[in-house]
């Protein structure tokens, strides 16, 4: 049944008609301890969801819609290794990849633990090596730089990560990130780069990915055109896949390829060996203390009632917004500058899990799913488009990220960022009435009063912790990808499959020749057939034509 034909949505959208003008305001003057019930700690975080347009009905109605959807059994299904990923008939298994228990996982018949295990020390291994200086290069030199190609879940989770635990990483062993195809992502890190002491960690979980591949190929043609003849190209490559056929085909020696397993989605593998990067950057200890962080929320999901749940809170107002308010959107804001990476991974995490428009059965899911998740760092989002937030016409939920402490503090400046983070919610959900405007500005113009009005009532969490610690963030990012689950749930799709992005991968295959080789290009479409004549023409007359193409050469620019 889909989830609006249920009595609970129905329950909700009956509740929705009678407090949807409620005022949080309102709310805290009736009940001035409202944080105290309405906060609640999971593992290292607080959250607090007072400020939102929910009474104690509305979270048990909320909560309901939840039970009635079977969110509690998907738990318990997705922890149990069954195949909820039905449209590629696989489990879901991520949650293994952190696990610090004894014993079996999922069960005795399925257990992955050993496989985790053995190649979570593998990787150990590896990265402690390189870390130390042991593990060298073809000519004999230290690694200095670590290249992670990857593309999607095979690098915002590991970029992410590594920039926010950067207190925590190795001075000696620098990591850089290269997804984009566009050729100047790569050329702009090799640039930098010592070929003799670079090594690169190709992330993929098929290992076929385009954007992969053609930097993987382009940065053996780098190390070849650079390293004395002769050497031995494979002591500067690593792979972290499911596809060892692959791998070895591209000419990395199984010994250095970590593997995984088609249980863990790629928007979740950073738990995985592809978090083989993170590894190199902060080391194994602090790596163990990342899964410690998701494992202790893992517990939380598994342990807490639905009512103080965090994630199942989080995915519960979503909800609540996107289906009963009508917001398209969701804003992720961490007043954390190391976290600037956050927003973007859980993008992906969440857009490419949750947008989807048929249920798991293939029905056509009628209400609408996944948020536009979008966001920044505070303070610089404040002076960028939190205008829109305050007075723009939309309704914007928004998580708000902050620690106790910073690890690099400078005079107060960490209390003027906190400030800050407390004076946006309180803005958000006070606003500034038309009569407050016109008492300190009595000579201001109607319209004036009106620009400076701020409506208010617009909902946010807060999120707190005592410091960004791999435990901390580990915490936040399980937290996140619960959320994410217990959504797909409700709304009946399928929150770990990605069909669509295959059709633009598809097309674009079929496109690249054309572009190399040349042709006309069958049953192309008007518009396609002239943009490819005017990137033709363009390409093959402007001042850039003498280089556009693969340089057959293979000298790759940067280095030395
Ligand atoms: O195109 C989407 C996607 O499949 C993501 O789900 C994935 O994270 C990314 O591409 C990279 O895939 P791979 O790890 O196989 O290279």
């Amino acid at each position: 049944m889909s989830v609006s034909a249920s009595a609970e949505y129905e329950a909700l959208r009956a509740h929705h008609a009678l407090v949807r003008d409620v005022r949080m305001v309102d709310l805290f003057a009736a009940e001035p301890e409202r944080f105290a019930r309405w906060h609640l700690r999971a593992g290292p975080l607080l959250l607090d969801f007072s400020k939102h347009r929910a009474t104690e009905e509305t979270l048990r109605l909320l909560m309901a819609l939840a039970r009635a959807r079977g969110v509690e059994g998907r738990i318990r299904a997705m922890f149990a290794g069954e195949r909820i990923n039905a449209s590629e008939d696989r489990a879901v298994l991520h949650v293994a990849l952190r696990r610090s228990e004894d014993g079996p996982f999922p069960s005795g018949s399925f257990d992955v633990m050993n496989d985790v295990r053995r190649v979570r020390g593998r990787v150990a291994a590896f990265a402690e090596a390189v870390r130390a200086g042991t593990l060298r290069g073809a000519t004999g030199a230290a690694f200095t730089d670590v290249v992670n190609i990857g593309i999607g879940g095979s690098d915002l989770g590991p970029k992410m990560v590594v920039r926010a635990l950067a207190p925590y990483a190795s001075p000696r062993l620098r990591s850089h990130f290269v997804s984009n195809v566009d050729p100047s992502d790569l050329s702009g890190v090799l640039a930098g780069l010592v070929p003799e002491r670079t090594l690169f960690l190709v992330a993929s979980k098929t290992f076929t990915t385009q954007e992969t591949m053609a930097n993987a190929e382009a940065a053996r043609r780098w190390l070849r055109s650079h390293l004395p003849a002769g050497a031995d190209l494979g002591a500067h490559f690593a792979a972290a896949s499911t596809n060892e056929a692959a791998v070895v085909a591209f000419g990395i020696d199984p010994a250095r390829m970590f593997g995984f397993w088609d249980w863990v989605g790629g928007r979740y593998s950073l738990w995985s060996a592809v978090g083989a990067s993170i590894v190199l950057a902060v080391g194994a200890e602090n790596f163990t203390r990342l899964l410690s962080g998701a494992e202790a929320i893992d517990r939380h999901l598994l342990d807490a009632p639905l009512t103080r749940n965090a994630p199942v809170i989080m995915a519960m107002l979503g909800v609540w917004y996107q289906n009963f308010f009508g917001a398209q959107t969701h804003a992720i804001l961490p007043y954390d500058q190391t976290l600037e990476h956050f927003a973007a991974y859980f993008q992906q995490g969440d857009m490419e899990s949750n947008g989807k428009s048929v249920t798991s059965a293939g029905t056509p899911v009628n209400v609408d799913t996944g948020a536009v998740v979008w966001g920044g760092v505070g303070t610089n989002a404040q002076h960028a488009f939190f205008q829109l937030l305050h007075q723009g016409t939309r309704l914007v939920p928004a998580d708000f990220l902050a620690a106790a402490r910073s690890h690099a503090p400078l005079g107060h400046q960490h209390e003027m960022l906190f400030a800050n983070y407390l004076a946006q919610t309180q803005a958000l959900m006070r606003g500034r009435s038309a009569a407050e405007v016109r008492a300190a500005h009595p000579d201001a113009s109607e319209a004036l009063v009106a620009a400076r009005t701020f409506e208010g009532n617009r909902p946010s969490t807060s999120i707190l912790y005592p410091l960004l610690t791999p435990e901390v963030v580990g915490a936040l990012v399980a937290l996140y990808e619960h959320k994410i689950f217990v959504q797909g749930v409700v709304w009946g799709i399928n929150s770990f499959d990605q069909w669509g992005v295959e059709l633009g991968k598809e097309l674009a295959s079929s496109i690249v020749p054309l572009l190399i080789g040349g042709g006309e290009g069958v049953g192309l479409d008007g518009s396609t057939r002239g943009l490819i004549a005017a990137f033709r023409a363009m390409r093959d007359s402007g001042p850039g034509a003498a280089v556009a193409g693969e340089d057959e050469s293979g000298d790759e620019r940067g280095g030395g």
